[in-house]
């Protein structure tokens, strides 16, 4: 059996695989069931400064797409950081780090951004007993009004000055919590590397409006017809987040800064994409929010299984696998030529991929053949884009079919080549011109 015990920046588990920050780490009861389920670590809910309780709203504080089978694809929301007494938090993180010990208990800690808020809680975090700690620079709601969350997220000089703080005034493991709501997510990672951080972690959620009511023309989760921007995770939100990932692990700036990979996260498929793309290991959200902690045991049976299938002994050998395939566009092989092949056999004549392509893409898949309904690739049009694939209903009926070197390509007619071609040698690229 393949060994999946992780240690991600000197903090073990016995599987990759964390509850985030949320919900589900918000107090004992669930964190003990979550541990019970066989998740590695948690990362509890975030907490604030001691004072009065955070105030919620009453209503709802979630709205979600669906897939056409109601197969929640993402979920927004519009909930702050804990609202429980910071204290209640902090004896029962020590009680359940003190009765599991061999799971990774982190602490997520939002206050604002003045040097003495920091340095008054750290050491009240580490009396717990806690394996590290995680710095909330994520939530795009509610706080990030109030100059947290977010709103040092966005600043990378914020997120340096603050990882510094933490970092003088405690000894326990830095992760700094990306937020996704910034245009080039390098430069907030840079940051935290400067100041010091042992790690990163993202994506927090995605600023979001997930739909209007068009009776009441309230935006929603609505509140007494009302509604207000929220965090948008699930499903939907893994493609952005797995790039993020891909973006800072193959960074020179920030190459080796461990990064814990978050967003969308429901398979161990998710799970191995984003360790293969550089994530030292995972957490999840809405995918125990959605389906309870027992999904953490499809996850860790799945993870194994495919590891002791593909011969891949403990997690090193997966993580940062996929990193060095990722290129810059310019980079991509341009004798690499494809064409679209239909399955007659799985084919149920639906008809999607005919009027895809021909609406929308080449004009390369017949309708009707002598009289017929059939559904044909036409190779002196097909350009090989894969968006029949894409429609098709039927998993596997079309498939992309790679032209062997020496080949005609009907649509171009150029002889397919063997060797590696890329955009920054092509004769139609003006600095190649000029070069010239
Ligand atoms: C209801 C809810 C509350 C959340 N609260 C926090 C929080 O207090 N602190 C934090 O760092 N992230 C919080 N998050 C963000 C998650 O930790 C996670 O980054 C995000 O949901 C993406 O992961 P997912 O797609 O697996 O849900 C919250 C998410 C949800 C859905
Ligand atoms: S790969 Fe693109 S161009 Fe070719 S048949 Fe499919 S949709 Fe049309
Ligand atoms: S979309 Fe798929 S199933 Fe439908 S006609 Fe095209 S190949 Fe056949």
């Amino acid at each position: 059996m393949p060994d999946i015990t992780n240690t991600f920046c000197g903090i073990k588990s016995p599987n990759p695989f964390w509850l985030a920050s949320a919900p589900p780490t918000d107090k004992k009861y669930n964190v003990v069931r979550a541990f019970e389920a066989g998740w590695g670590g948690v990362v509890w809910k975030t907490l604030g400064e001691d004072g009065p309780p955070i105030v919620n709203v009453n209503g709802p504080r979630y709205g979600a797409i669906y897939g056409a089978d109601r197969r929640l694809l993402g979920l927004n929301n519009i909930e702050l950081i804990t609202d429980r007494d910071l204290h209640l938090n902090l004896r029962e993180i020590k009680e359940v780090k003190r009765d599991w010990p061999d799971r990774a208990m982190i602490v997520s800690i939002m206050v604002p951004c003045e040097e003495e808020a920091w340095e008054a809680i750290l050491p009240l975090v580490e009396e717990t007993e806690a394996d590290g700690i995680e710095l909330n620079f994520g939530c795009p709601h509610g706080m990030s009004e109030r100059g947290m969350g977010s709103a040092v997220g966005q600043v990378p000089e914020y997120i340096e000055m603050v990882t510094r703080w933490c970092k003088a005034h405690t000894r326990m493991p830095v992760i700094v919590k990306l937020t996704p709501n910034i245009t080039d997510i390098r430069y907030p990672a840079r940051a935290a590397k400067v100041g010091g951080a042992d790690a990163v972690s993202l994506i927090n959620t995605v600023s979001s409006i997930t739909s209007v009511d068009l009776d009441t023309f309230s935006p929603e989760p609505s509140i007494d017809g009302k509604g207000s921007h929220g965090g948008f995770c699930g499903p939907a939100v893994k493609p952005i987040a797995l790039n993020m990932v891909a973006e800072i692990a193959r960074d020179a700036e920030t190459a080796g800064l461990p990064i814990s990979g978050i967003g969308g996260i429901t398979t161990w498929r998710d799970a191995a994409e984003f360790m293969a793309l550089g994530a030292g290991n995972v957490q999840v959200c809405t995918a125990a929010m959605t389906y309870g902690f027992k999904i953490v045991q499809e996850m860790i049976a799945g993870l194994e299984g495919w590891m002791a299938a593909k011969g891949h002994a403990s997690l090193d050998d997966i993580v940062g696998r996929a990193t060095p395939n990722v290129t810059d566009w310019q980079y991509l092989n341009l004798n690499y030529v494809t064409k679209a092949r239909i399955d007659q056999d799985a084919c149920i004549k639906c008809g999607r991929c005919h009027i895809a392509c021909e609406d929308t893409s080449h004009q390369a898949i017949t309708n009707m053949v002598d009289g017929k309904r059939h559904f044909e690739v036409i190779d002196a049009e097909c350009v090989g884009c894969n968006l029949c694939v894409n429609v098709c209903p039927v998993e596997g009926c079309i498939e992309m079919v790679q032209l062997p070197a020496g080949d005609v390509d009907e649509r171009t007619g150029k002889t397919v080549q063997d060797d590696y071609a890329n955009w920054t040698e092509h004769p139609n690229n003006p600095s190649v011109v000029a070069a010239e």
